[in-house]
């Protein structure tokens, strides 16, 4: 009997994921399976909205940023009696042996409740430009998310110096500071603010009171949006949470901007990157890398081991139990910041 096989892309998008798709569909339509795409991440299986994809879908799919199947952050964990359900009866109707799912945190955790909840037979790729999903070393379209913030702050260098100003560069990351580090460190940026570190206003301006003294005439504050920034003891960061019930972001650059310019007087700008660094073609790591976790996704469906999740160790693609991905968050580690030191302020806090 032919093999039926569900694919989603749920969560924020990444590039590489249409890299992911294409890796898992080649393999798989090669081996005689079928291939349905539901769309619009777990939503596609909560409406029952889906379509069959072919070969032909996947001719230079590689290539291209965002999702041929659409996304959202849709979850059936978000109403369990009535959604989940809903799910399962769609994975009924397409008599589907297996479902992919390729995401982050929220997508990947979902899968792994409807595998030991309700024995789905899932499989997991893991993808997030944040790098924050834990059992893989790398998340594909973390590094094409570094590629785009690195060439902003490298760019904004000319006329920072040009001006004579600081310019605060805001990168995407609520709770890891990632790409914020990464592309802090490669840009050179004067202070990387990150939200494993608190930050203290005070401390930050001292700094760059000390470097324009010594003649500098630009300085790059790199500073992920989740960062916790203090003035004393009070917290500048936004407080607020959405209707996720995650922290409100956005907005934490023009903060600092405004501080270091009323407190040192050095003409600061706030530039926040947002969702330039999901945007884009997929740099060719990221599609290698992505075609790779989609590939070994197939292999494991075809060899019908599930609950499991394609990712990088050591520079190899392993499989790892899904659980493991999303049972904690992969943050900067102290090794990392302590390697960078100079470009992070110390640890601070109330
Ligand atoms: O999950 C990645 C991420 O890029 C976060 O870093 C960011 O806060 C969030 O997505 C923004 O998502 P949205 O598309 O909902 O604005």
């Amino acid at each position: 009997m032919t093999l039926r096989v569900g694919v989603m892309t749920g969560g924020g998008d990444a590039p590489g994921l249409n890299a992911a798709i294409c890796g898992l569909g080649r393999r798989l339509i090669a081996s005689g399976a079928e291939l349905i795409g539901f769309e619009e991440g777990w939503r596609g299986l909560i409406e029952d909205k889906s379509r069959p994809l072919h070969d032909a879908n996947f001719q230079h799919l590689l290539v291209y940023g965002g999702t041929l199947l659409g996304s959202s952050g849709d979850n059936p964990y978000r109403d369990p009696s009535v959604m989940v359900p809903k799910v399962l009866a769609t994975i009924a109707r397409h008599r589907l042996d297996a479902l992919v799912a390729i995401g982050g945190e929220g997508t990947l955790g979902a899968a792994d409740r409807l595998f030991t909840e309700h024995a789905v037979p899932v499989v997991g790729v893991p993808k997030t430009i944040d790098n924050d999903l834990d059992a893989t070393d790398f998340t594909f379209g973390f590094f094409s998310a570094v590629e785009v913030a690195t060439r902003a702050m490298d760019d904004l260098r000319s006329t920072a110096e040009s001006h004579s100003r600081v310019i605060v560069v805001e990168c995407m990351g609520r709770h890891a500071g990632w790409i914020t580090a990464y592309a802090g460190v490669a840009a050179g940026a004067e202070a990387v603010l990150v939200p494993e570190r608190p930050a203290h206003i005070e401390e930050l301006c001292e700094n760059l009171q000390r470097l324009r003294r010594s003649g500098a005439r630009s300085a790059i504050v790199a500073v992920a949006e989740g960062t916790r920034v203090f003035e004393g003891k009070a917290c500048l960061s936004s407080r607020e949470k959405d209707e996720f019930g995650e922290y409100k972001t956005g907005g934490i650059a023009a903060t600092i901007a405004r501080r270091i310019q009323g407190r040192i007087g050095w003409d600061a700008r706030p530039l926040v990157l947002g969702h330039l660094q999901r945007a884009g073609k997929p740099i060719a790591f990221d599609r290698i890398f992505a075609l790779r976790l989609g590939a070994r996704a197939a292999r494991l469906v075809l060899e019908r081991r599930f609950g499991l999740m394609a990712a990088m160790r050591a520079g190899e693609i392993v499989d790892v139990p899904l659980h493991a991905a999303v049972a904690a968050r992969k943050t900067l580690t102290d090794q990392f910041l302590d390697r960078y030191e100079s470009f992070f302020l110390p640890v601070g806090g109330p």
